[in-house]
């Protein structure tokens, strides 16, 4: 048993997790195999995507979720997160939590006795990579050798990115803004699974460097949630940011158009390119129950 916190917690299993992903897809797994198991889903941010397809996920599996609003709960009430996994555990056979804090996720794994799985934190999206690399392969039939672009902010999903494109030989390019680079942390560890895998990481305030020879440009939103008290600053400082069609031809002919969702048209991203015939959006959005069913079976099945 372990948890799903970062995309290093399956460093040495991504590629596996993947291929049971692509065969889930595919209906090439035993009926039911997490009959009678339930998932606790903890909210303390707004979802549409992620808690439906995990939703949806664990009863295509054969079990249960349980959608737990941190506003309803007695943590929310200020009971201690150790005391909340401890129960939680005595009942179900999974977590799933979308949090706040990173550390909080951490702290909740740390007391809990089955398998917590990160939804979203400040500092990372694993089920979203992992989403986003199965949307990838089935495109381009492979990972290794693709570059992916991330431009705009140094974010939770530009760091998951970070992490598992290396492991899968990919090469990755972040053009943001100066002062919204990713996590030094994260870019440290990056750089060491991209030094493993003979595959390369820059980044760049200078979109014209960071899409060079890009296969995949992905974008997210500027303003992430909690960040929007520097909502303005944020879209002065991201406007030379966006992806529009003269940004997107500057990478390959055949790049793809990506975003984790949701998004606004006409600030990160314009209507032409994530509604243009280069946008997987939905393809990549789909892809989220196949990736964390895989997850699920993972972690849950005994
Ligand atoms: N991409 C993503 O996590 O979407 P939701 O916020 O709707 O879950
Ligand atoms: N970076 C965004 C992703 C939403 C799925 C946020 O954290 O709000």
């Amino acid at each position: 048993m372990g948890s799903l916190l970062s995309v290093t917690d399956i460093k040495d299993d991504v590629k596996y997790i993947l291929e049971l992903a692509s065969k889930i897809k595919a209906g090439e797994i035993e009926e039911k195999p997490l009959k009678d198991k339930t998932l606790a889903m903890i909210f303390q941010k707004s979802s549409t995507r992620t808690r439906v397809s995990f939703d949806v996920g664990m009863y295509q599996l054969g079990g249960r979720a349980i959608f737990l609003s941190s506003n309803d709960l007695q943590m929310g009430r200020g009971e201690p997160i150790s005391d909340t996994a401890k129960v939680l555990s005595r009942f179900v056979d999974g977590i799933m939590i979308r949090a706040i804090e990173h550390d909080d996720v951490i702290e909740l794994a740390k007391h809990s006795d089955v398998p917590v799985i990160s939804g979203l934190t400040n500092l990372e999206h694993p089920c979203q990579a992992l989403a986003d690399m199965l949307t990838i392969k089935e495109h381009f039939g492979v990972w290794k050798g693709k570059k992916i672009c991330f431009v705009g902010d140094g974010n939770n999903v530009c760091n998951s990115l970070l992490l598992i494109a290396p492991l899968l030989g990919m090469n990755m390019s972040v053009a943001c803004p100066k002062g919204y680079e990713p996590s030094e942390t994260i870019l440290k560890t990056a750089k060491e699974y991209a030094m493993e895998n003979n595959t390369e990481i820059i980044v760049s305030d200078d979109i014209g460097v960071a899409l060079e020879n890009v296969d995949v440009v992905y974008t997210d939103v500027w303003v992430s949630m909690g960040d929007e008290a520097e909502t303005k600053q944020r879209e002065i400082d991201f406007a030379p940011f966006q992806v529009n069609s003269d940004l997107m031809s500057i990478a390959n002919d055949e790049a793809i158009f990506m975003h984790c969702l949701p998004a606004i048209r006409g600030q990160e991203v314009t209507g032409d390119v994530i509604d243009g015939p280069k946008s997987v959006i939905f393809d990549e959005a789909e892809n989220r129950m196949h990736a964390q069913k895989a997850v699920l079976y993972y972690y849950m099945k005994d």
